[in-house]
């Protein structure tokens, strides 16, 4: 409100008062300029009557004085005598016109000769009064100074300031000085001025006006804007929160969903391991029967067959030795006849040749059935051996005596033997695991050059085992079967397929696990992490 009573109040004033005071200030200086042209008219007026007059005065030294009508009313002839008038020789005199004040209205000219003066009273205020009159001033204030003597001053003191000065006036020493007040008042007119003044009140009272609602309604819009502004604030600040809870919401499902992904993980490896171990426990049964049924023919086939070749070998010598003694027998001879027939129908020769071959490829595939038979009785067996404390470094340093004596070609065997603490466990079985793991390891690195490492080492609550080679590796497809019974990629009779299964299954038996890390083309790693007392369900199972 208070400003409002500024802007449209006090502005316009000040404004008005500003434009009244340049306006008249202008108007001023217009009057003041055309005052002085008038006042200098005066002045020049003034001259020249002076120097008409003083010429007239010389000229009337010879005969007459005849004053300029115009000043002949102001000019005193008190001096003029007779006697002077004819007397003087006036071509003798040195005509310098010298005013000088005698009283306050009257100038003494004085015009020398050597000896002689004459000299002239002027009545100069009703002169100059008259001049100004005529010229159309009416009454004015004067100030004749001589030698910066005030000669008079008409119409009472002039002012220090503003006032008309005129140097050049007949005499050097002379000067008229006029007063211009009264010139510029009676020109003045202050109605420019005032009519500028209210319509500048008028013109700054409608802009003030329209500005003041300019201004109100931009602060109406600032308010609405500020409003808006805050509104705006809290809706972003109550977003950012929102997303503050979105980025944690957002992070505790990722940590949540790797959570679940590590359980998902863990349950498939225990889907997996329970299926294994259900088709191992189910191929253990059906094993069992199996073994049980064809263990005891495996066994006699196998008895025969040694009893076979004994007797294979009892009749190669005996039809050798009936051979030797048919060389003295008559070759006419129904005996020998017969006897030859027969050894030629049955082909004698070839089948004492090829006998003990055959026997041999036999018992040699018996063996094999056998061997099979007994890794699938272990597989089926129920886990009761004998687990006893002892030092693994030993039964090691036997099977890595052995497993050396198998390398072949360029392969070089890396152990790094560490101590270890006493473990719970079957060493026999740790040994055979351990021996399956590097014939594995050589076979693949066979016919290449290549290196096996054997490292030890305690972790946590576990020994473990490691077996690393820089062979073929396995494709993922082939390192998801290799703990698979009878799964095998060598060719037919070479590999059983058993060799890892059985191992998973022993070490199982410990509480352990068996990890294997594969790169096709770069190497396998089998890692048996066995915990220190094998009776102890161990925790790290995956
Ligand atoms: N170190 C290894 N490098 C490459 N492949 C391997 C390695 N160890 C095992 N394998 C693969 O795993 C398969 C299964 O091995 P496992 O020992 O069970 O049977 P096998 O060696 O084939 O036959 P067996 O051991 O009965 O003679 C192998 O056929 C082979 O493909
Ligand atoms: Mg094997």
């Amino acid at each position: 409100m208070r400003y409002r009573i500024f802007a449209i109040g006090i502005i316009p004033a000040l404004c008005s008062a500003l434009a009244f005071w340049i306006s008249s200030t202008v108007e001023h200086n217009r009057v003041g300029a055309i005052a002085d042209h008038m006042l200098e008219q005066v002045n020049n007026r003034a001259l020249q009557d002076f120097y008409e007059l003083a010429d007239r005065v010389r000229d009337g030294m010879a005969t007459t004085v005849e004053l300029p009508s115009s000043m002949a009313p102001f000019v005193s002839s008190r001096s003029l005598s007779e006697a002077w008038r004819f007397a003087i020789d006036l071509s003798d005199l040195d005509l310098k016109a010298i005013p000088s004040a005698t009283d306050n209205a009257t100038l003494n000219l004085n015009f020398h000769s050597d000896n002689q003066q004459f000299r002239i009273f002027l009545d100069s205020e009703a002169w100059l009064q008259a001049l100004c009159t005529d010229l159309g001033f009416g009454d004015l204030s004067f100030s004749l100074v001589y030698r910066d003597q005030s000669v008079f001053v008409s119409g009472g003191p002039l002012p220090d300031s503003d006032v008309f000065r005129q140097d050049d006036f007949i005499f050097p020493q002379l000067s008229l000085l006029i007063d211009r007040t009264p010139v510029i008042e009676g020109m003045y007119n202050n109605r420019y001025p005032m009519s500028l003044a209210a319509l500048t009140f008028l013109f700054i009272l409608v802009l003030a006006e329209k500005f003041q609602r300019q201004r109100f309604r931009l602060k109406r819009s600032g308010e609405r804007l500020r409003a808006v502004e805050a509104e705006l604030e809290q809706t972003s600040e109550i977003l950012r929160s929102q997303m503050e809870v979105t980025a944690n919401n957002q992070k505790e499902l990722l940590k949540r969903n790797y959570e679940l992904q590590d359980i998902n993980r863990t349950l498939e490896q225990a889907k997996h391991q329970i299926s294994f171990s259900e088709r191992l426990a189910n191929l253990g049964e059906v094993s069992a029967g199996i073994v049980h049924e064809i263990n005891n023919p495996i066994a006699y086939i196998g008895s025969n067959l040694r009893e076979l070749e004994s007797d294979v070998n009892a009749l190669r010598g005996f039809i050798n030795t009936l051979d030797k003694a048919s060389d003295g027998l008559d070759v006419h001879s129904e005996f020998y006849k017969t006897l030859l027939a027969a050894y030629q129908e049955l082909n004698v020769q070839d089948a004492i040749q090829q006998a003990p071959e055959r026997l041999e490829d036999c018992i040699h595939g018996i063996e094999r059935v056998r061997k099979i038979v007994q890794d699938m009785k272990r597989l089926s067996s129920r886990g009761n051996n004998e687990m006893t404390l002892c030092n693994l470094n030993d039964d090691i340093s036997s099977v890595i005596n052995i497993v050396k004596s198998r390398i072949k070609g360029d392969v070089e065997l890396r152990t790094n033997l560490v101590e270890l603490p006493d473990l719970v466990c079957n060493a026999s079985q740790i040994s055979q695991v351990l021996t399956n793991i590097f014939v594995n390891a050589i076979q693949a690195l066979e016919g290449r050059r290549g290196l096996i490492t054997f490292t030890e080492r305690v972790q946590g609550n576990s020994i473990v085992l490691d077996v690393c080679d820089d062979g073929p590796g396995m494709s993922e497809e082939i390192a998801a079967r290799v703990f698979e019974p009878f799964f095998t990629t060598k060719d037919l009779g070479s590999g059983t397929g058993m060799g890892l299964s059985l191992c998973y299954k022993l070490i199982d038996e410990h509480n352990g696990w068996i990890e294997l890390k594969t790169t096709p083309g770069a190497g396998s790693c089998f890692s048996i992490h066995l915990p220190l007392d094998a009776t102890q369900e161990n925790s790290n199972v995956q």
